[in-house]
């Protein structure tokens, strides 16, 4: 396919020199937005007049329908371009002739180029932002039979306090909230046009950028083109709040991973969303929860390339920005596919409520509330901590737990609990103790629907936007 910049040139680029130089094995999935930024920049040109309107129709018409061949397949983009740009106005010169040559009229590849990552980013944060609400809605369903699953709730992976399993999905839940806020907060500045920038100084000719943003759906406009074709910020700004919802993912997956364990046996996970090894007959592996949880370190990686990438650049484009595009569709593709498959682990998985509830046994995980329940005698808090720190090691020496205490023997261990041995007993089992956790955000079964209610609004409200 013929360069667009050959005239200047005599001898021929290197073949190995071309592999390095070009971008169209990556670039060529934009090639939808690379024709849309066209058709919007052709019309422009024809309403401003720099060129005719016959001219810019023949454009338009020959754009659209390159778009419908590539689309059904009847049409391919010929390997040999160097990239997108180049591979789409080549066509389009197959197909029109002399016409097509005016199309990059008051244009450059580096607004183009800028034009089309925004494009492709602007449409794949949507698709991200749809796949993630499925799965915090997914949360939400399984939270919805388990308000009264009762498992420990775990601080230095020690069994710290008794929770329900609704109050620890919705803590996932909430994570992936923010998540979603922080890509519809970055997708405002992805959604702005560097369209009209031309090669970095702006044109001569008098373009319309006003137009060019309203066709392409873009909210605002880059006020300078330095900035405009040089900057790779919100690129960034994406692969850290990828950065991010990638860790959360990598918790939930760990936690799936561990709960999948003989040890822990909390959940059992589907046959299809497991597989099976090739010397141990007998295993059944969490894989996709780890992979889940190993891909984040290639989004880790993308951000700090891309950081790295840009951090020593001079204004205002300089082919080395050619790089940034590899890592953020490899990030956009990771992401389209470890969210669903996360969603569909836990969908397909078994929560096994009377093991998790099992684990709790003789573990003293109420400790707490019968220290709360000496507070309510009146002893200082700091007291009532030493008291039952007593209690926890006599039980210990005696290789029983709370739960096998009597008011009797409760007492004889120690006397400041004689007078309310009863209401003591009660309240070191594992139902009073998440019961009595009724603060907002806390693990009361109530509590928790409460919570879970304004979980259902706010997806309810995400909907809308
Ligand atoms: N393939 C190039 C890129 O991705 C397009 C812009 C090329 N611009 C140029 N001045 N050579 O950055």
């Amino acid at each position: 396919m013929r360069k667009l910049w050959g005239g200047r040139f005599e001898g021929k680029t290197d073949a190995l020199i071309e592999q390095l130089n070009n971008s169209l094995p990556f670039d060529s999935r934009m090639w939808r937005q690379d024709i849309a930024g066209s058709i919007a920049h052709a019309r422009m040109l024809g309403e401003v007049g720099i060129i005719t309107e016959k001219e810019s129709n023949e454009l338009r018409i020959g754009l659209a329908g390159l778009a419908a061949d590539l689309g059904s397949g009847s049409q391919e983009l010929p390997e040999d371009a160097e990239d997108v740009h180049t591979a789409v106005e080549g066509l389009l010169s197959e197909r029109l002739g002399a016409v097509a040559g005016k199309l990059h009229t008051a244009r450059s590849r580096n607004d183009q180029v800028a034009t089309d990552v925004r494009l492709y980013l602007r449409d794949a944060i949507d698709v991200l932002t749809a796949e993630l609400r499925e799965l915090q809605q997914s949360l939400l369903t399984i939270a919805e039979s388990h308000f009264d699953t009762i498992l420990p709730g775990y601080t230095h992976l020690q069994h710290a306090q008794p929770i329900v399993l609704s109050h620890h999905l919705l803590a996932y839940f909430w994570m992936l909230d923010r998540d979603r806020e922080r890509l519809s907060d970055v997708r405002k500045r992805v959604n702005r046009s560097p369209l009209g920038a031309a090669a970095l100084a702006g044109t001569g000719y008098p373009i319309d950028r006003e137009l060019t943003a309203n066709l392409l759906g873009f909210e605002e406009i880059l006020e300078n083109s330095l900035d405009a074709v040089s900057d790779r910020d919100f690129s960034i700004e994406f692969l850290s709040a990828a950065a991010i919802l990638s860790m959360h993912i990598s918790r939930l997956a760990e936690e799936i991973v561990m709960w999948n364990s003989p040890e822990f046996r909390f959940v059992t996970l589907d046959d299809a969303v497991t597989t099976g090894s090739s010397i141990m007959p007998q295993k059944k592996n969490p894989d996709v929860a780890e992979l889940a949880r190993g891909k984040t370190g290639r989004v880790f990686g993308a951000l700090i390339s891309l950081l790295t990438l840009m951090k020593g650049l001079p204004l205002s484009y300089n082919k080395d920005m050619q790089e940034d595009k590899e890592p953020l569709f490899d990030t956009i593709d990771t992401l389209r596919l470890v969210i669903p498959a996360m969603r569909m682990t836990i969908e397909t998985a078994q929560f096994n409520r009377e093991r998790m509830v099992a684990t709790l046994d003789r573990d003293f995980s109420t400790a707490t509330d019968l220290a709360d329940h000496l507070v309510w005698q009146g002893f200082t808090f700091r007291d009532a901590h030493d008291i039952v720190g007593g209690v926890v090691r006599t039980c210990i020496a005696r290789g029983i737990g709370l739960e096998d205490l009597t008011p009797d023997s409760i007492a004889a261990i120690e006397p400041r609990l004689k007078e309310s041995a009863d209401a003591a007993i009660a309240a070191v089992t594992v139902t009073a103790s998440v019961s009595a956790r009724k603060s907002r955000g806390g693990t009361a079964p109530d509590a928790v629907r409460a919570q879970w209610a304004r979980a259902i609004d706010r997806l309810k409200s995400a909907q809308s936007v």
